[in-house]
């Protein structure tokens, strides 16, 4: 894992003062709310429907196991709301799918951060501190600047990969950090990297993915998307440039982010993201970018160019660990397996366990998609013990993954059956990765200000309904993305399946699409899934979805996946299926308004 320099250290300890002294001076009434607003945002602290959320950086997803033992005591201790805070938000539960609202836990996100939800603001302070003692923060978490940079969750051991992206993610992370020019760019800027053959971090959808190329003499640099992005617009990135040379990726995105800051739509915050303005001038953008870059190499004497020695100094804080190989034989703690357990244990090396650079070693995801949580959702005990899974089992580092789960990179293959045992004790060992209950989910109406309808309870009825193991096999890989607005932090644009929470006369409904692509070799190259049809009820979502489902079974050619029936067939089966259902059930009416907007849940 990267190890931060005290420079890091010292940054983020003196940042939590500083957010201390801001905290208390707004608590006595030196400063205005309206002066502190932008300093806790600053740090992600966002006023959202009960509470602060809270959002924690976690650059490229990399977990240490003291960092999730500080998560889950954060959780634990103040990720609790007063009772009447509770039971305020409880009430506001209606209609379908009511449900306790979860508290004292952490939400793993698609961009590899973790969020807390009911952290009350005047404990704000204490958090950062307990952040800062494990060099962790908020800062670059919200607001109009570059965000935490994301990558492979496999970046680093992957059998395919290219190059190991986690050096030029920090890299990028440090040169992004307090970038004085960056700081108020028109709208927020993310970032992904892929240092691997396979697209597994979402590139075309960001407004500027790196993805890892060799030249024909073997010099390793970056193909350039620029301007990808969902909410209303979803816009598919463009390649601006074929092959970057590795070393000079901080001076090209320096030239992408000032012509952005330059040109990019300030007056309105709607076409303010950088995919309107590469959409809008087109070829001009890239024009004026190569303009600017070659005046920074050229006249300015390319000041950021990455040297050897740099990326040397860099790289050697990503050397793998030594692993303990004094771990029980497989065949000992097998042996003792009933039918079933050698069953699930099978199933669970095919969807959770990915091959590694080191053929001693395995990638094992933990999955945090099961009944009873929201996906990505885990409790204050579940990420104490992921801690200690990753403590014993992967040199006591974890990773955040783009489909809301945790991976465990570092596991010796003959410590496997061991794990599966004590991933499943801990309730993370279901074998459904890449499978339908494997959602993607954002927050929704539960918590989010901005949303036009609830996530979770859609999340829930669908696992629920979808809790055979054989059937979930059979079904094979799918991709069930759900956004609870438009703003698409759930992904239903990439879904294979995405639902879409709208706004029909301040009621919950539910859009479905069918056909989106993240980029991942399954789904195939990035793009936008189309809508089917008017939106459903909540309750007739769950059917929707089967009723796709039950078409694919009846129409799939032998081995042929949901997506690539999807492809093949076209929309119309799957349209007329979804609308058999709104006719027999004929738009049950638990839909209710959900609906509280602030001015916060904008500045995301
Ligand atoms: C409840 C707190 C949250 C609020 C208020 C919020 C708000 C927003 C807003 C306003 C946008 C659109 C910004 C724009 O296009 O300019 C956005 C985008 C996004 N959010 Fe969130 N969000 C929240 C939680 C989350 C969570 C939990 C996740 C991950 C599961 C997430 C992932 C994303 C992603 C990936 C995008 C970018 C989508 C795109 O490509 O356009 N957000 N969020
Ligand atoms: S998609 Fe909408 S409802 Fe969901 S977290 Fe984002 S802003 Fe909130």
């Amino acid at each position: 894992m990267y190890q931060y320099t005290d420079f890091d250290r010292q940054f983020v300890h003196s940042r939590a003062a500083q957010y201390r002294d801001q905290l208390e001076r707004n608590l006595a009434g030196q400063l205005s709310d309206d002066d502190f607003r932008p300093l806790r945002l600053q740090n992600g602290w966002y006023v959202q429907r009960y509470a602060p959320m809270l959002r924690v950086a976690v650059p490229y997803g990399e977990l240490a196991s003291s960092q999730l033992r500080v998560l889950a005591r954060i959780a634990r201790e103040y990720d609790q709301p007063s009772e009447q805070v509770f039971q305020k938000a409880q009430s506001t539960q209606a209609g379908f799918g009511t449900h306790k609202l979860p508290t004292g836990y952490g939400h793993f996100t698609t961009r590899q951060n973790v969020q807390f939800n009911w952290i009350a603001l005047d404990k704000s302070a204490d958090v950062m501190d307990l952040l800062a003692s494990v060099n962790m923060h908020g800062i670059q978490t919200s607001g109009n600047c570059i965000r935490n940079i994301t990558s492979d969750e496999r970046a680093g051991i992957a059998v395919d990969e290219i190059a190991d992206p986690r050096p030029f993610c920090e890299i990028l992370r440090q040169w992004s950090t307090l970038h004085p020019e960056f700081t108020f760019l028109p709208r927020k800027f993310k970032i992904a990297v892929s240092g691997a053959r396979e697209d597994r971090a979402a590139t075309a959808w960001h407004d500027v993915g790196l993805h890892v190329q060799r030249d024909r003499s073997g010099a390793v640099g970056f193909k350039v998307l620029v301007g990808g992005g969902m909410g209303r617009t979803p816009v598919i990135a463009s390649i601006i440039r074929e092959f970057l040379p590795w070393h000079q990726i901080l001076n090209y995105l320096e030239a992408v982010v000032r012509v952005y800051n330059r040109w990019g739509r300030r007056d309105n915050m709607y076409k303010a993201r950088i995919k309107i303005l590469v959409k809008a001038e087109g070829r001009r953008f890239t024009d004026e970018v190569e303009t600017e870059y070659q005046q920074i190499v050229t006249v300015d004497g390319a000041p950021h160019t990455i040297t050897q020695d740099e990326l040397d100094r860099v790289t050697a804080s990503f050397v793998p660990p030594t692993l303990d190989k004094s771990a029980p034989a497989a065949g000992v703690l097998a042996s003792s397996w009933s039918k079933n357990d050698r069953t699930e244990y099978t199933r669970w090396l095919k969807q959770n366990v990915a091959p590694h650079k080191n053929p001693d070693l395995r990638a094992v995801t933990l999955s945090f998609k099961r009944l009873g949580y929201a996906p990505g959702d885990a409790t204050a005990d579940q990420l104490e013990t992921a801690a200690e899974l990753a403590d014993y089992f992967s040199a006591g580092e974890a990773r955040v993954t783009h489909d809301q789960n945790l991976l465990l990179p570092w596991v010796l293959s003959e410590q496997l059956p061991e794990l599966w045992r004590a991933a499943r004790k801990a309730g993370f060992a279901r074998s459904n990765v890449r499978l339908l209950t494997d959602m993607i989910a954002c927050p929704g109406g539960d918590f989010c200000a901005l949303a036009n309808a609830r996530s979770i309870p859609i999340a829930e009825a669908i696992t629920e309904r979808y809790q055979d193991m054989d059937e979930l096999h059979d079904l094979g890989e799918i991709d069930l993305h759900i956004s609870g607005c438009i703003n698409s932090c759930g992904h239903h644009h990439s879904g294979h399946i995405g639902i879409l929470g709208v706004d029909k006369d301040g009621r919950e409904w539910y859009q479905v699409s069918l056909g989106g692509s993240d980029g991942s070799t399954l789904s195939g190259s990035s793009v936008a899934g189309k809508v089917i049809g008017p939106s459903f009820s909540a309750s007739e979502v769950a059917d929707v979805v089967e009723a796709l489902l039950e078409t694919y079974k009846s129409q799939r050619l032998a081995g042929e996946t949901f997506i690539g029936a999807v492809r093949r067939i076209g929309l119309p089966p799957f349209r007329d299926a979804a609308n058999r259902v709104r006719h027999e059930t004929g738009n049950a009416d638990e839909a209710h308004n959900i609906r509280l907007k602030t001015a916060d849940a904008l500045t995301d």
